[in-house]
């Protein structure tokens, strides 16, 4: 059977970075995030005997190397699961621009786990989803659940999953991508997270994540907008430190970047109350509550911003045919 899934990407407000496990990708500590409906990857797997080899299509071209390594071994799980040996063909579409920081892996992975696993005949529960979706790209697992999502960075494959904090209509946050840069990035996040604990800054980071973590989940049970925005501001700048200090540094920001975010604090000063958050890349997510959202898209108009995405919260990984 052939089957079609869809994910959104997700906007992580306390971030995940660093792990203590490479192969089954478990977080050095918990993580927070958003789905977000404007940018989203969907994927067709069917499974056949009478293919060689896996296929697999990335925006309608054959993935090749180490890219689609990564999707086979992916494939591999699956087959374990559901003891066969068929090869698939999967074909996969973004409907943003990959390597920018937009989390590709994070909804790639995520609509992978749910179309292969239900085209080779397994019906997983959302938390068997999320660890399996986990093993092709850490926050892929924050894709499956809906809305606003906690990952436990638990100590083993079976506790380190992501589960629903509250449903997408629980708060009227949006989050706007500001693109400022398109070149794919030259270091992964995979790359990335492996350098982390090269940074004289990262013990310091993680003896503060759990903290982070229950204050962040206050202003959210508090809608407190002012205090959530601090943290996810802060919590990016810190994250960035450890990857600038890192050896070799990493610096994803580009001269953009970076004047954005002093428009950003200039507009704060004048009133409209807006955060941003940065991921393993040179784009911004600008964070706002709804009622703000036109104000924010005019003023972004009126700078050298290549193009904007606007999300709000949504659902998290579903299946759209089966055929
Ligand atoms: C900066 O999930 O892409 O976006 O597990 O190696 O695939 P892998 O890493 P990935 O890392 C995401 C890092 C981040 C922060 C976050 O989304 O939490």
């Amino acid at each position: 059977m052939k089957i079609t899934a869809k994910a959104p990407a997700n906007i992580a407000f306390i971030k995940y970075w660093g792990k203590k496990d490479e192969t089954l990708r478990l977080p050095m500590n918990s993580s927070i995030s958003m789905n977000l409906s404007g940018v989203y990857t969907t994927t067709e797997v069917e499974f056949s005997d009478n293919l060689e080899s896996d296929q697999v299509r990335l925006d309608g071209k054959l993935a090749e190397g180490k890219e689609r390594e990564r999707v086979v071994k992916f494939l591999e799980l699956v087959r374990k699961l559901a003891k066969i040996n068929t090869r698939a063909e999967v074909s996969s579409k973004n409907n943003f621009p990959k390597g920018t920081g937009i989390a590709s892996s994070a909804s790639g992975f995520a609509a992978l786990a749910l179309a292969s696993t239900s085209a080779a005949g397994l019906s997983l529960s959302e938390k068997e989803l999320s660890i399996l979706s986990r093993k092709g790209s850490g926050s892929a697992c924050r894709s499956i659940p809906d809305g606003f999502v906690e990952w436990k960075a638990g100590d083993t494959n079976y506790t380190s999953y992501a589960h629903s904090l509250y449903q997408s209509d629980y708060w009227d946050i949006v989050d706007v991508i500001a693109i400022v840069g398109r070149k794919s990035k030259k270091v992964s996040s995979t790359e990335g997270h492996a350098k982390a604990y090269s940074s004289p800054f990262y013990k310091t980071r993680i003896s503060g994540m759990k903290k982070k973590v229950r204050d962040i989940k206050a202003a959210l049970s508090d809608k407190n907008f002012t205090k959530f925005g601090e943290i996810v501001e802060s919590e990016a700048l810190n994250m960035h430190a450890v990857m600038m200090t890192s050896e070799p540094s990493l610096i994803y920001w580009y001269p953009e970047t970076l004047s954005l975010i002093h428009e950003v604090k200039d507009w704060r000063r004048d009133g409209l109350e807006v955060y941003f958050t940065i991921d393993a890349g040179p784009n911004l997510h600008l964070i706002c509550l709804g009622k703000e959202v036109y104000k924010l898209k005019n003023k972004l108009k009126k700078l050298e911003v290549d193009e904007i995405i606007v999300s709000r919260a949504c659902d998290g990984a579903r299946i759209l045919y089966k055929k």
